[in-house]
């Protein structure tokens, strides 16, 4: 069996990492039973470039019982759970090419080990397997892809777009059942915990700006206001921006929120957010934190260059001191902080996200290679049934249109 990890004596910490997201994905359980049963994957092989966690462990374990051959590689260098990698070597029989801190070189490399098996399917978090895929003209066959988030997805739509895209790919990010939980509630509580463990930082009282008030922005900053900070929010979207107002935040430029924050997150999908011009403003001791899929949205040249020193201050952050004496405390390198710093999302939630994973997989099979080569939706049926079953498995019962309902909401001849 081939893999790359960093120490397969960590295996039985790994374990019982998985074992413990385990009991919190129970949709993703029933899956894994039916598949176990069903092995709707039969000898297929998945490659999957996913963070390293005991979620997706979770994942790939659902997909291994359905009869699938999956190679997992990571989609960040800072995100990989070492001890999990171990396990899912040791005790689940998985190759693993992963390695927490990898340098961008063996990132790649990793990425090239798992597409050696020629995948039929892959399964992206930011589509850099599409993208070497492409760039490097791969040409075996594959049925389809799937992508998670929302970075991938709008990669994936310009390739699709521009008329280059090989293979049909479903969207994962785009279920109702990912982004509205995983991206909000995931990415807010699990944004907090890492800018927490990273600094032991006091949010009561403090200003926490948040730039971009997406799906992750909007949870980010509900749960930050939650303990008690002044949130400030900075968009680039009128509509956004006027949805953050009646949110009851303060909406502002960045350049004018930069000497007013204690903390600064950037969760966009774009790149150079916080630059030069904004660090300039900032407070001595400013931290700085980045949620979005890649390492882009701070401009970390514009801070070396403003800066006379740097040192590692604590286990993840960075104090970079400016010219004028002022510090700024950077966290993970810029790297996604909740995945960096801490754990990434509670299990409970990606218990859906994966979910929406394994059954767009299961389809890309049932259709197959029926796809036109763009991006596709989740289909419905997937997404309500994910919401269906999480609600069962939280023992949560909800009402049921009547014949009568289901008439009148169908017909325009009724309107009194
Ligand atoms: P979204 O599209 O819902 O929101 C992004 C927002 O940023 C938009 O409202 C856009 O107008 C705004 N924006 C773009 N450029 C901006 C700029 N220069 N200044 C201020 N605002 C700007 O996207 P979503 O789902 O919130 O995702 C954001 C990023 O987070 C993506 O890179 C995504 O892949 C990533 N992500 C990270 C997760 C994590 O675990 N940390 C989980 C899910 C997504």
């Amino acid at each position: 069996m081939n893999y790359e990890i960093k120490d397969i004596s960590l295996a039985d910490r790994g374990k019982m990492r998985i074992e413990w997201a385990r009991s919190m994905m129970p949709v993703l359980r029933l899956i894994e039973e039916r598949f176990h049963k069903e092995k709707p994957l039969r000898e297929i092989r998945i490659a999957a470039c996913l963070h390293i966690t005991s979620e997706t462990a979770n994942l790939v374990k659902a997909l291994k019982e359905g009869g699938a051959n999956v190679f997992l590689c990571a989609s960040n260098p800072l995100s990989t759970q070492d001890e999990v990698a171990a396990s899912l070597v040791k005790d689940y029989g998985i190759s693993v090419f992963a390695i927490r801190g990898e340098d961008k070189k063996t990132y790649y490399e990793h990425i090239h080990s798992v597409l050696k098996i020629e995948p039929q399917i892959t399964m992206d978090d930011g589509a850099d397997l599409v993208s070497t895929i492409h760039s490097e003209k791969r040409d075996f066959p594959i049925i389809g892809g799937t992508e998670e988030t929302t970075t991938g997805v709008i990669r994936l739509r310009s390739m699709a777009n521009e008329g280059v895209l090989r293979y049909p790919i479903i969207a994962v990010n785009d279920a109702n059942t990912k982004h509205l939980f995983d991206n909000r509630y995931g990415t807010g509580q699990s944004t907090i915990d890492g800018i927490l463990r990273a600094t032991n930082m006091l949010l009561a009282g403090s200003t926490f700006v948040v730039c971009g008030y997406g799906w992750c922005g909007k949870g980010i900053a509900m749960r930050a206001r939650g303990m008690g900070a002044r949130v400030i929010i900075c968009e680039v979207d009128p509509l956004k921006a006027l949805e953050a107002v009646m949110d009851g935040y303060l909406v502002m430029p960045l350049k004018e929120a930069s000497s007013l924050g204690n903390i600064f997150i950037t969760s966009t999908g774009d790149k150079g957010v916080i630059r030069e011009e904004h660090f300039k403003e900032m407070r001595n001791g400013a931290i700085v934190a980045n949620a979005g899929h890649f390492n882009v949205e701070i401009d970390l040249d514009g801070l070396e260059r403003l800066s006379i020193r740097k040192r590692k201050i604590r286990e993840s952050v960075e104090e970079f001191t400016l010219k004028d004496g002022r510090k700024i405390n950077l966290i993970s390198e810029g790297r996604l902080v909740n995945l960096s710093s801490a754990e990434g999302h509670p299990s409970l939630v990606m218990d859906m996200s994966f979910a929406n994973q394994a059954l767009s997989c299961e389809y890309l099979i049932k259709k197959g290679g029926n796809l036109e080569r763009r991006v596709y939706s989740v289909p419905s049926e997937i997404d309500k049934k994910v919401a269906k079953l999480k609600l069962e498995s939280m023992g949560i019962e909800i009402d049921e249109l009547t014949e009568e309902q289901k008439i009148y909401l169908s017909s325009w001849k009724i309107g009194t």
